[in-house]
């Protein structure tokens, strides 16, 4: 059966900051053969095919996207358990991400459990690299399965070439666009691993014999008071990196404000907590305009409470921005992905 592709979509609803315009085709793929025809149908259109997962985490403009939206959910996840101590997990990349979470910890397994709660699917895993409470997808994946848009070539690449930064990956590179992942392996482990460095879960190193279920309810518990519902109202998770400074541009902050919360990046430079600069330094925790808000329990995620325009959310985005850079100097940049 072919593929139905629709015409002249709007892409609100089909992300969670539920704004943007309308797409000039869309297709859901289910089966890596079935992408591979989307693919094909993209080669007739101007533009590189968008590849989306749950919309959780992009900015679509009011002006929508003019070519192709391939809704990835390409399912199947299998278990190779023949090690004695490790799990290869290989995943669908249109598999939830936290349903997958809930099936690894429900069988006693350990890697993801600090990732829980997060909305989005796992072929989105290793293009933003997601991260959270002190564990990046990076130290789990093994390799990233992926066809390429114009040549239709299916590579498997191996957690190197995939190329991890913070919030970033060979994917998001101009070359890497053209890739739609198909499959993700994540190394797991048998074997007690608790991951509690993270300052929100150090408590929990009090626990004996912790498991990794506790772990995901209590990530999901600390979630629940730090996150609005995406379910009620649009949000994109964090909004914005944090920052990463030279060390020497850190210590001149600390002098104004002792407090600002930084982590060693590298050698040279800090990551800064930037919810902590918007919060304390900027105070916009809670401030609002136009129906576009800085969450009032965690300043660092975006939520849209009445806005029907990305063009609103842009403009507070820019406002955000420049604030920051008008008290602290730093230039942040969004974590959300612009399309
Ligand atoms: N903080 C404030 N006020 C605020 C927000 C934060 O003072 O309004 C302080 C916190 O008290 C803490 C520090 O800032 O000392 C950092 O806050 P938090 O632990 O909440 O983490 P984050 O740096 O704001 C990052 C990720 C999240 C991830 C959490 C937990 C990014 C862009 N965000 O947020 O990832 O869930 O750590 O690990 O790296 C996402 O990428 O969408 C995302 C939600």
């Amino acid at each position: 059966m072919g593929l139905l592709i629709e015409k002249n979509v709007s892409l609100a609803e089909h992300t969670t900051l539920k704004v943007g315009g309308a797409a000039d085709y869309l297709v859901e793929v289910r089966t890596v053969e079935e992408l591979v025809e989307g693919l094909r149908f993209a080669q007739q259109t101007a533009t590189l095919p968008l590849i989306i997962g749950s919309g959780s985490n992009i900015l679509v403009s009011d002006a929508g996207y003019h070519g192709l939206v391939i809704k990835n959910l390409i399912t199947g996840v299998i278990y190779d358990t023949s090690d004695q101590d490790k799990v290869l997990l290989t995943c669908g990349a249109g598999e939830q991400l936290d349903t997958v979470i809930a099936d690894t910890v429900a069988r006693g397994y350990w890697g993801l459990e600090n990732l829980s709660a997060i909305p989005g699917t796992i072929g989105a895993t290793p293009i933003q690299n997601v991260g959270a409470y002190g564990v990046e997808v990076s130290s789990l994946i093994t390799s990233v399965e992926a066809v390429q848009a114009d040549t239709l070539e299916v590579k498997k690449f191996t957690n190197a070439e995939c190329q991890f930064g913070y919030r970033d990956s060979f994917f998001k590179t101009p070359l890497g666009k053209k890739w739609a992942v198909t499959k993700v392996t994540f190394n797991l482990s048998k074997k007690i691993s608790p991951q509690l460095e993270y300052k929100d879960l150090i408590s929990l190193k009090e626990i004996k014999n912790i498991s990794s279920m506790q772990i995901r309810n209590e990530v999901i518990n600390i979630r629940s008071k730090k996150f609005p519902d995406w379910h009620r109202v649009g949000t994109a998770g964090s909004f914005f990196k944090n920052p990463i400074i030279k060390n020497e541009v850190y210590e001149k902050l600390k002098v104004e404000w002792p407090d600002l919360p930084g982590y060693p990046a590298s050698e040279t430079e800090t990551k800064v907590a930037l919810g902590w600069v918007l919060d304390k330094v900027c105070n916009l925790k809670g401030f609002c305009r136009d129906g576009v808000c800085l969450y009032e329990q965690q300043a660092l995620v975006l939520v849209n409470i009445g806005s029907q325009s990305a063009e609103a959310i842009i403009k507070f985005e820019n406002f955000v921005i420049d604030e920051v850079n008008k008290k602290t100097g730093i230039a942040i940049e969004p974590e959300v992905l612009h399309v």
